[in-house]
């Protein structure tokens, strides 16, 4: 279970609307690297993953992801507050608004709606892990590709810091799979032993056999 604070795990305060931005930033809410996918992908992986210590890891960075989750809802709430109509038309906000007038709704910022098919939870720690190690470079390059277009610095201010966390999030998920649980991980891992093969690596000669491809 969960107990809810009624405060935002970083401050959001951003003076100017900005709908243009928001379009933008909406895909770190549903978008194919965005905080809902990282939280449904870790409090997902964490019930079949068989170490504690992982488990417990999961648990605690899906929760921050939760977290996140609530601050981008937060900054595109506020990006998109008193806006007229001609705002919202030349702004290309248009779209969205018909859509969900100024409501937060879960899409990458093509207009794509939120799928799971976004991650994946596979049961297995190496493969679960390595998952986990890409989702956090593929958020990461997401807020830097989001700071590329944002020149506010109430909107930079919070979207640095979530960039920061995916940083640390990644360093966790490392340092976890370089840990002593790397040796059951290999057991896991161990190629599986094809009875006959066709193809023979090396000649009689010892010399690596070329195949045509
Ligand atoms: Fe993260």
């Amino acid at each position: 279970m969960w107990q809810y604070e009624k405060k935002l795990q970083y401050p959001v305060r951003i003076s100017n609307p900005n709908p243009a931005l928001a379009k933008l930033i909406i895909t770190q809410y549903g978008g194919p690297d965005g905080e809902l996918g990282a939280s449904l992908r870790y409090l997902s992986q964490r019930f079949a993953m068989p170490y504690p210590e992982l488990k417990g890891l999961l648990t605690d960075i899906g929760t921050e992801e939760l977290g996140h989750l609530e601050m981008i809802g937060a900054i595109v709430y506020q990006l998109t507050r008193n806006l007229s109509i001609k705002e919202i038309k030349d702004s290309g906000f248009d779209a969205y608004f018909v859509d969900h007038t100024t409501g937060i709704y879960p899409q990458a910022a093509s207009g794509t709606p939120f799928t799971a098919a976004y991650l994946q939870s596979k049961g297995d720690v190496i493969t679960d892990l390595h998952e986990d190690l890409a989702a956090e470079q593929k958020a990461r390059t997401t807020y830097d590709n989001i700071l590329r277009f944002c020149d506010d610095p109430d909107v930079k201010d919070a979207i640095k810091f979530l960039r920061q966390r995916e940083i640390v999030h990644y360093q966790r998920f490392g340092e976890a799979k370089q840990s002593g649980w790397n040796v059951e991980v290999e057991l896991l891992t161990e190629p599986l032993k094809i009875k006959k093969s066709r193809f023979k690596p090396f000649a009689k000669d010892g010399q690596p056999r070329l195949y045509k491809l």
